[in-house]
């Protein structure tokens, strides 16, 4: 089977605060694009500014939403649906990430959030990870009912619409990412936790890792932690670092 392209996401969160810089951002990054040739850009920007953006996606350059409402439409004040999304060239959507989760998304949630946008023919980045880790390994078994929660019911021939973004949240918005050699053991855990669960459809499951990265670690991250790429907040804001990752990935 033949492996999944790396990606490297920027998750925009709630910045920045115009309209103008967000399209300064945009096209710095989409200037930069001609020289990749393997690997996958994602930009997640605030919904409001998806529909200004939607022209920026090209040749290995892709917009997402960081969350997606799974009723199509209707009464549900403040939601934005998956169905909406498509319409702005919205392909990936980041759903579960732990601030998320914080303001009271539930596992359930996130799985029929996982299950709609996959159904659409858009990618789910789904994010997990553990907020502290303790000496019994419990915090293993947290992450595998986060994996298994979210990819419940998803048919088979969508997983490869699947991409498990393992963000501890101790190492999101830190001064230290998570050490490589540790997430080396956090990417053979959860590869196993999809092999068992789906055995050969697993190889299309894309697994990231997130917090803290920037274009220092970038390279021992993905190369010694054996993940496919990177799922970054604060340098995605930084045109010129988040550019200087996507080259380093994409020598890989
Ligand atoms: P950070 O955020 O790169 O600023 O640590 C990562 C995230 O929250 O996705």
């Amino acid at each position: 089977m033949k492996r999944p392209k790396k990606l490297i996401v920027g998750n925009w969160k709630m910045n920045p605060l115009t309209v103008e810089e967000a399209k300064k951002i945009a096209s710095q990054v989409k200037r930069s694009m001609g020289t990749v040739k393997k690997t996958e850009v994602v930009m997640c920007p605030p919904f409001i500014y998806l529909p200004i953006l939607s022209k920026t996606v090209s040749k290995n350059l892709y917009l997402g939403a960081q969350d997606a409402f799974y009723e199509e439409f209707g009464s549900f004040t403040g939601e934005v649906s998956f169905r909406e999304l498509p319409q702005f060239n919205v392909s990936f959507v980041i759903l579960g990430h732990s601030e998320r989760r914080k303001m009271g998304e539930t596992d359930q949630l996130i799985n029929r959030k996982v299950r709609a946008v996959v159904d659409q023919g858009m990618s789910a980045i789904v994010c997990v990870g553990e907020s502290t880790r303790d000496n019994h390994g419990e915090y293993l078994g947290f992450i595998k009912d986060q994996i298994l929660w979210a990819i419940r019911d998803v048919p088979k021939k969508l997983l490869s619409n699947v991409i498990i973004a393992y963000e501890p949240i101790w190492a999101i918005g830190a001064k230290e990412a998570m050490s490589p050699t540790d997430l080396h053991e956090m990417s053979i855990y959860i590869t196993k936790i999809l092999k068992d669960y789906c055995g050969d459809a697993s190889y299309g499951i894309r697994i990231l890792y997130g917090g803290s990265a920037d274009k220092v670690n970038a390279d021992v991250l993905v190369r010694e932690g054996n993940v496919s790429g990177l799922l970054v907040g604060r340098q995605s804001l930084v045109p010129k670092d988040f550019i200087e990752m996507i080259k380093i990935i994409d020598t890989l």
